[in-house]
């Protein structure tokens, strides 16, 4: 078993724990992983070791993704241009909103045309997509409901402030709120299941889009009201009750300050604090998401996430999208929202390997739907699939993107090429995932009788100097043998170590640089000399992305 021991990698370690295998036996037996699939073949997760993996046609699938600017989808023509872009930047899947305000522009009357032509252009450029569902809530707020519910408050009522201001939300605590999403995105479903059920070009659906409640951490809605001063709801015990010693730290901190009661209202058992309006916000959120989710699963039972605002440093409930599936929150929105598979963070500031970590859990598989494009974008999605199995990477209006300049594309180059032998790897502890800069300058690895030690490499030495002080390297490591890895990435040095008592300094063999095509591997130049500083090291320079076998040896 690999041993990792920087802070990321801990976290790494202590999955797998007996209580994860023992919640992995559980997914499969309650058929909500590998039994789904051996039905009806749908887009589907299944357990791989300690990684969950996204089947597509009876395959594991990487999603290397981007995922649309808001508004694109709504005009293919606008659309159109970006499609050699995709493929240029060797992404695989896009992703892509579903506007309510598009699909039923009257009460019952459906317009499938926006989404049936993109899937249709999709299948032409052979890229998969991840369908966004922007119903009731976008970034805590209701844009993108028909004029028929924007127009209809009595029928369909909005979320109110702290001062009784009506807001352009929709409250989570009307029926006729829930029964229209409910209604049209079991529509949609039921349009997918027709229209793509034997092509599968749609993979994954994305549940609304960063639900949270902001300015205030809860809605000040009358019905709300009356639900936050009402006895806890018999499912919120229940969970309670079943989680016990094993509740998350920030939720049982609240409940133990306020003696473990199971009888009373939000503020008797949790005190009064933004955490409690917090807390009450995520309950009745993700019991609205589930209800949505569960109707549109009936239809067309695809994989379901769910996206997350995360929240900056120093601010309080109110101050950001409160109450979403944000890492605090996990598991209340675990225990709601059982229909959707994922909670997935949206990362566009603090640590990638912060954020990726806390997602990162044996009851929680790692996508990443959303993430700023910068210079890091290449070595982070690496990251997150060597480290944490990542079912995908997927940055943030990648139509704007020039694949040239892109980091980016030659990272999606180097991992589209390793694709195949890193899904056979996952879950094995046979992979892990470097993410290297100033501030985080080593890691280090151990598989087996070595150990790997990974430093960033911010200097090109056969080339100009890397002035980008937010620069970082790292990249994969997949264990293919007891002696031999594949390293790929970017700006990364590695020495290694032997463990071993008997022999125990490690040597390099040989390094190769090479391609893999269709799964095989093609070497290239035989690195030896100032490539591996005479058999001390192993280099990928930061100016380029490169794939290297290196094979070990060990002697006294
Ligand atoms: C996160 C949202 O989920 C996206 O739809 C988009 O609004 C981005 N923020 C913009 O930064």
């Amino acid at each position: 078993m690999r041993r990792l021991n920087d802070p990321a990698c801990r976290t790494q370690s202590s999955l797998v724990t007996a209580g994860n295998m023992f919640l992995a036996v559980i997914l499969v037996l309650s058929g909500r992983t590998a039994v789904h699939g051996q039905e009806n073949a749908l887009p589907h997760l299944r357990q791989q070791g300690t990684a969950t993996q996204l089947i597509v046609h009876g395959k594991p699938y990487l999603v290397l993704g981007g995922e649309l600017g808001n508004s694109t989808a709504s005009s293919l023509d606008y659309l159109r241009p970006a499609w050699a872009k995709f493929l240029a930047m060797h992404l695989n899947t896009i992703l892509a909103p579903v506007y309510w305000e598009l699909i039923e522009p009257k009460e019952g009357v459906y317009d499938f045309s926006s989404v049936d032509s993109l899937i249709v252009e999709a299948r032409r450029h052979e890229i998969r997509l991840v369908l966004l569902w922007f119903g009731t809530w976008k970034n805590s707020m209701s844009s993108y409901v028909p004029s028929w519910v924007k127009e209809d408050d009595a029928r369909f009522p909005r979320s109110k402030d702290k001062r009784g201001r009506s807001m352009e939300t929709l409250t989570a605590f009307s029926a006729s709120n829930l029964d229209a999403d409910k209604k049209i995105f079991a529509t949609l479903m039921r349009h997918l299941r027709t229209f793509d059920g034997d092509e599968q070009t749609v993979i994954m659906i994305q549940v609304e889009n960063e639900v949270g409640m902001i300015p205030d951490a809860r809605d000040y809605n009358a019905e709300a009201t009356k639900a936050f001063q009402s006895e806890l709801p018999q499912g919120f015990v229940n969970f309670l009750q079943q989680k016990g010693a094993s509740l998350q730290p920030e939720v049982k901190k609240m409940w133990e300050s306020g003696g473990r009661k199971i009888a009373g209202n939000w503020e008797d058992v949790f005190g009064k604090s933004l955490q409690t309006d917090e807390l009450f916000t995520a309950w009745y959120f993700s019991r609205y998401v589930e209800q949505v989710a569960a109707a549109g699963e009936k239809e067309y039972r695809l994989p379901m996430y769910m996206n997350a605002a995360l929240i900056r440093e120093g601010y309080v409930p109110g101050q950001y999208p409160s109450g979403g599936p944000l890492p605090h929150l996990l598991d209340v929105w675990k225990a709601g929202a059982p229909s959707v598979d994922l909670l997935a963070p949206d990362i566009y500031h603090g640590s990638f390997v912060d954020w990726t970590t806390k997602f990162k859990r044996a009851d929680n598989p790692l996508f990443i739907p959303e993430a700023g494009l910068t210079p890091r974008s290449g070595v982070e999605g690496l990251f997150a699939v060597g480290q944490f199995d990542a079912i995908g990477f997927s940055p943030f209006a990648i139509e704007s993107a020039d694949p040239a300049t892109q980091r980016l594309t030659r990272a999606n180059d180097v991992l589209s090429q390793l694709a195949p032998v890193i899904l056979e790897h996952q879950g094995k502890g046979m992979t892990a995932g470097m993410l290297l800069d100033r501030g985080r300058p080593e890691s280090r690895f151990t598989f087996g009788e070595y150990v790997l030690n990974t430093s960033f490499e911010p200097l090109d030495r056969w080339a100009a100097p890397v002035a980008d002080s937010t620069a970082c390297g790292g990249g994969i490591i997949v264990q293919l043998g007891p002696n031999e890895f594949i390293v790929a990435g970017s700006g990364v040095i590695v020495t290694f170590q032997s463990l071993n008592k008997d022999r125990p300094i490690a040597g390099i063999e040989s390094i190769d640089e090479g391609v893999y095509q269709n799964g095989v591997w093609k070497p290239g130049r035989r690195l030896n000399g100032d490539q591996s500083h005479q058999g001390r090291h192993m280099r990928l320079p930061y100016a380029d992305f490169q794939i290297q076998r290196v094979k070990l040896y060990q002697y006294r």
